[in-house]
């Protein structure tokens, strides 16, 4: 077998991680759920899960990565010596097929929203612009153009394709931001916006803080790039000398700015626009910002630099998601990068035209079935990393750290008790309001710690019988 790629550099695979995980979760993901959820409470409480659970689970998915060696299907296998663990890389390579089928569909409408805005096509009528183009037969064509974008980049490969794009992609991103953020602090109307933002409202957060929770522990796995194996592909291409949880940090507080940094564009500016930011939803946003810069002076410039920035951002977050199928194909049955890459586009050109025709599948698919199989794939790596490695982890996780090594022990207790508690949590909230249950914060708690045991235990029989 041929040699597999690899990163040019550590910083390579930092910009390219990063690149990964500020996408549409962080630009028009975060501000909608924020807005939605009392500001600055939402705020608080998702930096405080990035932190919790986010980082030490990242962290656990470039251990399976770069000991593994391999994407999620060899990886796992490998590490579990079992033949679950493939079946676990299987689940994580549909879990990306799926993201992506959505995640293109949004990326064609950014990509004509960028198109159009020289010319303000939208600014006259904002809403029924985006009615008429957010589903159907225009919209399979931007869909397909967005995907043809991405995979003319994986096609190229880690280093000559992906970290080259990052490399150029992210920062242009962040610079895009500063000057938005900047313009718009200086737009009238904007002052209740920073307000709503910034300032903390802790009888808000004490009086919503349950149902705060599950929104927030969803969008800090969905944009870390959590549970579904695409960074445990980015990891299995780095060597020994790159300090694991250096670049973990690196990676989560960049990503926490860029996100951060969108809000500060997007909340000020819908509140301009009196847009009630209750009222939020991903369609509104499109909506609400187009008043905006329909109504600010220079507006089609700035226009045309969000969408650019948030395209970018989209685009370097799709090609993770690309990479983890078409890897896994040239890893598995060995087939030439090339040809898994139209292999798999070709698929995602179908899955993503069911989704652009039809809108309750899109949001079904988007929503709710996203997060379960995000939650169920961390789970996986958590009772792998946790419960199975363990020394072998604190190894992987040791090798390239220098002093920062001593962090491994809390590190992997964080990883087998604290996070499998918190994801079977937000899983049982799921499925229980899917099924029509809804039980107080409490009863979620002890259901999850009960459920925490009893996996546990049958892990330990599987694994010693
Ligand atoms: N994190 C990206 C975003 O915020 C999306 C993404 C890329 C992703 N790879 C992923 C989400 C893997 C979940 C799992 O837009």
């Amino acid at each position: 077998m041929a040699t597999r790629d690899t990163w040019v550099s550590n910083l390579g695979f930092v910009l390219a991680a990063v690149g990964s995980a500020a996408g549409l979760g962080n630009i028009w993901r975060f501000p909608w759920l924020t807005a939605g959820n009392g500001g600055s409470a939402f705020l608080a409480v998702y930096l405080a899960i990035v932190v919790s659970v986010g980082v030490p689970g990242l962290l656990a998915e470039f251990v399976l990565g770069r000991r593994g060696r391999q994407t999620p299907m060899g990886a796992l296998r490998s590490l579990t010596g079992s033949r679950w663990g493939s079946v676990l890389g299987a689940f994580n390579v549909l879990t990306t097929l799926l993201i992506l089928s959505f995640y293109s569909v949004v990326g064609g409408w950014i990509l004509r929203y960028t198109l159009v805005s020289p010319t303000g096509a939208y600014f006259a009528q904002p809403q029924q612009y985006f009615g008429a183009i957010g589903y159907g037969f225009e919209a399979v064509g931007f869909h397909l153009l967005f995907l043809g974008i991405v995979a003319g980049i994986v096609f190229f490969g880690v280093n000559r394709g992906i970290e080259r794009v990052s490399k150029v992609m992210l920062p242009a991103v962040v610079v895009l931001l500063v000057g938005l953020a900047a313009w718009t602090a200086t737009q009238p109307g904007t002052a209740a916006g920073y307000a709503f933002y910034l300032g903390f409202d802790g009888e808000y957060l004490f009086a919503n803080f349950a149902s705060v929770l599950g929104p927030a522990a969803g969008q800090a796995l969905f944009t870390l790039s959590v549970g579904a194996g695409t960074m445990l592909t980015y990891a299995s291409y780095i060597d020994e000398d790159s300090s694991l949880p250096r670049d973990t940090i690196v990676i989560a507080v960049s990503n926490t700015f860029i996100g951060v940094l969108a809000g500060l564009v997007v909340i000020p500016l819908l509140f301009s626009q009196g847009v009630d930011p209750g009222q939020g939803g991903p369609g509104a946003l499109f909506v609400g910002l187009a008043a905006a810069f329909e109504s600010l002076p220079g507006g089609r410039v700035v226009a045309t630099a969000f969408f650019a920035a948030v395209l970018m951002a989209a685009v370097t977050s799709a090609i993770s998601l690309l990479e983890t199928p078409v890897a896994t194909l040239v890893d598995a049955v060995g087939m030439p990068r090339r040809r898994a890459t139209l292999l798999i586009s070709g698929v995602l050109a179908l899955t993503g035209t069911g989704l652009s025709l039809s809108a309750p599948i899109f949001q079904f698919v988007s929503g709710t079935v996203a997060d379960l199989m995000l939650s169920v794939g961390l789970f996986a790596f958590l009772v792998i990393v946790g419960w199975m490695l363990r020394e072998d982890a604190i190894a992987e996780f040791r090798a390239g750290a220098g002093r920062m090594g001593v962090l491994a022990p809390s590190w992997l207790f964080t990883v087998s008790w604290l996070l499998p508690v918190v994801v079977l949590f937000s899983l049982s909230s799921t499925l229980g309001s899917l099924v029509g249950v809804s039980l107080d914060l409490g009863s979620r708690v002890a259901v999850a710690v009960v459920l925490t045991f009893v996996c546990r235990a049958v892990v330990a029989v599987a694994v010693d019988g």
